[in-house]
């Protein structure tokens, strides 16, 4: 597999370079190399390494930021991947792309399928719908997979966020009517993986992803809510070195608050829940249930 990975210090970045490592001919990028916001460089670095397959981690990610800085949002979410799809069809590349639950609107009472309604509440759903839009538009064999609250090895997210200030302030209050699953980067990476090799190993990767192209829901099993989810976290923890004795709030002392009360600069979707039937059905790919790869997560930042 000859495969090209953007934004290699991100979350999903950097557990993809893992899940590939020792791979000859793997090449990751981050922003140091390539900037996604320069369209033309993200089609001549593609058609300069010809790749077989490229992970498009890379994003404008910071939701409450792209409120006010919508041309950079749009730039690397939505006109990057439109030029990398465009590159990638033309040197026959096959592409794994990533989105959101950003992208709706939260309304529904069960969980959302590919072909529901789009309706984003913020810039940055906004921003990576177009991406979305652009890769159906494009000749390029791709698939999406749309996921939802990612949290890695490498980098920050709400479980260490909630790690740390568990230790440094007397409260938590945590927002409880918002609904989704944590989903493990390493996870991803490995679906992804997953997808990239039954399509080089059906001979004809783009006819195959072709055939299959298109928008997969890709999170984790279950459902839960942030309050539960930080509750989840500190519960595991509090037994455990570095954090035992440590915790100013224990898993259960989480205070459940509405989203009323923690005003911030992007609305964000109620519920957040994925069916992700359509990855089974066409990749054989099951995500399991969050809960047992968040207490693996918290173990082994605590062996770290
Ligand atoms: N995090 C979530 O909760 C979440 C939820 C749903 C979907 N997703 C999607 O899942 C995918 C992976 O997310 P993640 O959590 O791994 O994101 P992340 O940790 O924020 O990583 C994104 C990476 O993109 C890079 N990047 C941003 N602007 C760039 C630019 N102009 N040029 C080159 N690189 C640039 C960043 O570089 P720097 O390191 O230099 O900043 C960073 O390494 C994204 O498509 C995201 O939209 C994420």
């Amino acid at each position: 597999m000859k495969a090209m990975i953007l934004g290699r210090n991100g979350q999903l970045g950097w557990a993809l370079e893992r899940r590939l490592h020792g791979r000859p001919d793997l090449i990751a990028l981050g922003r140091a190399e390539l900037d996604l916001a320069d369209a033309g460089a993200v089609a001549a670095a593609v058609e300069s390494a010809r790749p077989q397959v490229v992970f498009n981690a890379a994003a404008y990610t910071a939701v409450d930021r792209a409120e006010t800085d919508r041309d950079a949002a749009f730039a690397v979410n939505a006109r990057a991947p439109e030029a990398l799809a465009a590159a990638c069809a033309r040197v026959g590349a096959i592409l794994v792309h990533y989105s959101t639950d950003y992208v709706f609107d939260g309304s529904k009472a069960g969980r959302w399928v590919e072909t529901d309604p789009t309706g984003p509440l913020s810039v940055y759903g906004e921003s990576k719908l177009a991406g979305e839009q652009a890769l159906a538009a494009s000749p390029c064999a791709s698939v999406v997979l749309r996921t939802s609250w990612v949290y890695g090895d490498h980098g920050a997210n709400f479980a260490k966020t909630m790690l740390r200030l568990a230790t440094e302030r007397d409260a938590l209050r945590v927002v409880s009517d918002q609904h989704g699953t944590p989903t493990w980067a390493g996870r991803l990476a490995e679906v992804s993986e997953s997808i990239a090799r039954q399509a080089l190993q059906s001979g004809d990767a783009v006819g195959w992803l072709g055939e299959r192209r298109g928008i997969h829901h890709a999170s984790a099993a279950g459902e839960t809510t942030w309050t539960e989810y930080a509750r989840c976290v500190l519960s595991v923890a509090q037994d455990l070195p570095p954090w035992a004795g440590r915790l100013k709030v224990l898993g259960a002392q989480v205070e459940p608050i509405p989203s009323s009360a923690y005003p911030v600069p992007a609305r964000r979707p109620q519920n957040s829940l994925l069916d992700c039937g359509r990855l089974a059905r066409t990749f054989g790919c099951a995500m399991p249930d969050w809960r047992g790869d968040v207490e693996a997560y918290v173990r082994r930042l605590a062996a770290a």
